[in-house]
């Protein structure tokens, strides 16, 4: 699935609809190139699933934790200043307990992270960003079809 986000309230719409649709345990790959817009969505995301302090970027810490939910708890990676995937070991990162992980840059975590149900590929198109999804999991193809056939997947222009 493809759509088309001209603008950063497309991909705000984008993260409500994800965070509405996510199953109870998810893994996500941010992929895209720097300035895509990955961290947007991502941060939509977590406000959307109710986080309302202060969301930094995990560009240094590479890891922040969120509890959203009940128990529930959403990790945002971003590993692009990771120097060997292998420091993924010493951050602590527990996921069992996690519900939620949105990782940018998943592939300099290869071989430490765990397997992705969704991918989303992030590219700028024009002055707005285009976002390729691909389902790596049962779950992750329960996922997309809900959020494609979901009521307000009419709101996504450009579908295809
Ligand atoms: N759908 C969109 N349309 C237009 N601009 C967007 C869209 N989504 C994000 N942007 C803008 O793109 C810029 C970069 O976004 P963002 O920081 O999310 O990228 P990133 O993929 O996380 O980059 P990096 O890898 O450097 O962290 C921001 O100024 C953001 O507002
Ligand atoms: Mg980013």
């Amino acid at each position: 699935m493809e759509l088309q986000l001209p603008d950063v309230a497309a991909t705000e719409l984008l993260a409500t609809r994800l965070a509405a649709t996510r199953p109870p345990r998810a893994v996500v790959y941010l992929h895209g190139d720097l300035g895509a817009g990955k961290s947007t969505l991502a941060r939509a995301w977590l406000r959307a699933l109710g986080v309302s302090g202060a969301i930094r970027s995990p560009t240094y810490t590479l890891v922040e934790h969120y509890p959203i939910s009940g128990d529930a708890r959403a990790l945002h990676l971003d590993l692009y200043r990771i120097g060997d995937a292998g420091e993924l070991e010493f951050l602590g990162l527990d996921g069992g307990e996690a519900t939620l992980w949105l990782i940018e840059w998943p592939e300099r975590g290869q071989g430490w992270l765990p397997a992705a149900d969704l991918r989303i590929d992030l590219a700028v198109a024009g002055a707005g960003r285009q976002a390729e999804f691909s389902a790596t999991s049962p779950a992750g193809r329960a996922w997309l079809n809900a959020l494609a056939s979901g009521a307000s997947a009419q709101a996504f222009a450009a579908d295809s």
